[in-house]
């Protein structure tokens, strides 16, 4: 056998891996091997979750942001955004539609907006908690105050998601504005969990200035958050933000990171990114494929869909919510999937 596989299997058994471990995999031409990291993962996703894929409805409410992360395409300083908020009547329709189509978990993500204050948050939220009492709230606005975040709990919302975005000193510096610090996104994170958030937490692949130690150190963070869920895809360019020019996370990377997750991390809800399907047609398949178990199909209004621009050639930008839905049944069933219409929760 060769020895990857047995670094593969032991990095299985152990549910971690060393930093030297990480740079085998993570350089590895032999196809074989990468082939075997992949099944290896999605075995391990299989025995937990088995054929089952969760879905869940994004609504993407406003596209205002107080903030300017250097690659984000709703940054403040891009006066080309074509802004836009939803109304609570808007997001509550969003909602209707979603349940009609068998979707139990709604994830609101918007830009941090002033506009969208804690009363306006939780009165939001228990709107969608008193209609939809059978249904997940998974909330997905930023950085913000613990007590707020008590409040959005104590109306109705169940799970957060809060990418760290980088577990790096250095590299959070340089992708964000100064006032942004990785010491307050991680303690929100701390925050959201011990309120009783289920919490997600995640990275972009291939942002500039990531490295190898800069992803190890994002591995790490995991494994000591421990979170429920775990967002990842590639940095993709945005044309009108400073990252205009860089070169854009790849596929490959993305999935043997997903597997390695999968491996180090077995229960995590994992989803297969929209990111991911707009760097290759078939990257969400692909995500599934190597250990990712969830997929987040659009449920916003077809007419603010290519506002939520936070880099270019956005996927599913032209379809209503229905198309998605089933676009995503159906390519999950042709790789021997099935997604169910539970709220999915952490197992
Ligand atoms: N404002 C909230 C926050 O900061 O968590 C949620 C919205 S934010 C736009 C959602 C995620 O989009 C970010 O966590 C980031 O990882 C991702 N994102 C932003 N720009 C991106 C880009 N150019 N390529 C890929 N992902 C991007
Ligand atoms: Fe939206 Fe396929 S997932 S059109």
């Amino acid at each position: 056998m060769k020895k990857e596989f047995e670094l593969i299997t032991q990095i299985r058994e152990n549910q971690s891996i060393s930093r030297e471990q990480f740079e085998t995999l993570m350089t590895c031409e032999d196809a074989q091997v990468i082939d075997f990291l992949h099944q290896q993962a999605r075995e391990v996703a299989d025995g937990i979750y088995e054929n089952k894929v969760y879905i869940r409805g994004l609504i993407e409410f406003t596209n205002y942001c107080k903030n300017d992360c250097l690659y984000c395409g709703i940054r403040r300083s891009n006066a080309k955004a074509n802004r836009y908020r939803l109304t609570k009547e808007e997001i509550l329709d969003c909602c209707k539609v979603g349940y009609e189509l068998g979707f139990r978990t709604f994830v609101l993500q918007g830009g941090e907006d002033p506009y969208f204050t804690d009363d306006r948050i939780c009165e939001i939220v228990s709107a969608i908690r008193t209609t939809y009492p059978d249904c997940a709230i998974t909330l997905s606005i930023g950085e913000k105050e613990k007590e707020s975040y008590e409040r959005y709990y104590k109306a109705g919302a169940n799970r957060y998601l809060l990418r760290h975005e980088t577990a790096d000193e250095a590299h959070y510096q340089y992708l964000h504005p100064k006032e942004l610090s990785l010491a307050h996104r991680k303690q929100c994170l701390w925050d959201l969990k011990e309120i009783g958030y289920q919490v997600g937490c995640g990275f972009m692949v291939g942002s500039p200035h990531q490295t190898r130690d800069t992803l190890y150190e994002d591995l790490m963070f995991i494994k000591e958050l421990q979170p429920h869920m775990v967002g990842i895809g590639p940095f993709i360019p945005q044309q009108d933000t400073p990252f205009a020019k860089e070169t854009a996370g790849t596929m490959e990377e993305t999935l043997r990171l997903l597997s390695i997750i999968r491996l180090i991390h077995p229960h995590v809800l994992l989803p297969a990114t929209t990111a991911l399907g707009t760097i290759h047609p078939l990257g969400r398949e692909k995500g599934i494929q190597a250990g990712a178990n969830v997929v987040m199909p659009n449920l916003s209004p077809v007419e603010v869909r290519d506002k939520y621009k936070l880099y270019d050639n956005k996927i599913c930008t032209g379809d209503e919510a229905a198309e998605c839905r089933f676009c995503m049944q159906r390519r999950m069933e042709s790789i021997g999937y099935e997604v169910v219409t539970d709220r999915g929760d952490f197992k």
